[in-house]
């Protein structure tokens, strides 16, 4: 008898807990701040790490990845250091996110665009490098916005300021393109005997493309030893003027000012 009640404790535990694990599955998330730079603002010893954000305007709060530093908190939209996660994807994958917040990831153009479109914010939108041999180099861009989904997230860059150089500078205000939404400037780029229609045919993944080439840091992830002579790798040409070579880590961030 006693057995039999302690068994029934047990299964009444048991759909206890389950019921609260299921319910704390289904609860929304609740947000820390409108951005990073708001977070980090608030709680200046905040460290860097996955954090829940609710943009002005927007219904759903959603989990992003901060990089916490000195300057200020960072939303980190792109990151590149393995070759786990592919990036060889289409637009509406590009558009929604994918990849692990931790480790490389895109967080989705949607969500730049509804961090972006607030009309009372500015801001600043930083590109950091790794090549193979422990050097960095960093590009950063006043004024970053992107354009709404019909306008194909058209990229917004102001002044540079870095030393990695300006690879993006020939891709402002040209739309975002994948393997099936051409939005490049190519019909078509002629390369030596080679007539490219899509810059994706080529440098892959999904980016800004204008003219292919310049800057490209969605492509195929290319490890040491084998990071020469591929068109596919990540590329930034003003930083690895003898192209096409592909770099070790790649992050992408804004930060509000
Ligand atoms: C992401 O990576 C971290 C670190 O390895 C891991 O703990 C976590 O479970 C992963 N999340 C998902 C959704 O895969
Ligand atoms: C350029 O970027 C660096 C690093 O973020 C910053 O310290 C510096 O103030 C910037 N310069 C200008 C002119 O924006």
């Amino acid at each position: 008898m006693k057995s039999l009640v302690g068994f029934g404790v047990l299964i009444l535990a048991c759909l206890l807990s389950c019921t609260v694990q299921a319910k704390k599955h289904h609860s929304p998330l609740s947000s820390q701040g409108t951005d990073c730079t708001q977070i980090k603002a608030l709680s200046p010893q905040a460290s860097s790490g996955v954090y829940v954000i609710q943009p002005q305007k927007v219904k759903t709060p959603f989990k992003v990845y901060c990089e916490m530093r000195p300057d200020g908190g960072w939303t980190v939209f792109q990151r590149r250091s393995k070759g786990v996660v592919s990036f060889n994807r289409k637009w509406a994958a590009y558009k929604n996110g994918f990849g692990n917040l931790t480790r490389d990831h895109w967080l989705g153009l949607q969500k730049v665009f509804s961090l972006t479109k607030n009309k009372h914010k500015k801001w600043t939108m930083r590109v950091d490098l790794w090549d193979h041999e422990d050097d960095t180099a960093f590009a950063e861009y006043a004024h970053f916005k992107l354009g709404d989904a019909k306008a194909a997230f058209r990229l917004l860059l102001g002044k540079y300021n870095g030393t990695a150089g300006n690879a993006m500078h020939s891709q402002n205000r040209y739309g975002f393109s994948t393997s099936d939404r051409d939005n490049d400037g190519c019909s078509p780029c002629i390369f030596g005997d080679i007539a490219l229609m899509e810059c994706t045919q080529s440098d892959g993944g999904g980016w800004w493309y204008s003219r292919c080439g310049s800057a490209s840091l969605n492509g195929d992830w290319h490890p040491a030893g084998d990071h020469i002579g591929w068109a596919s790798g990540l590329h930034w040409e003003t930083w690895k003027t003898h192209a096409p070579y592909s770099l070790k880590a790649t992050r992408m961030m804004i930060k509000s000012v």
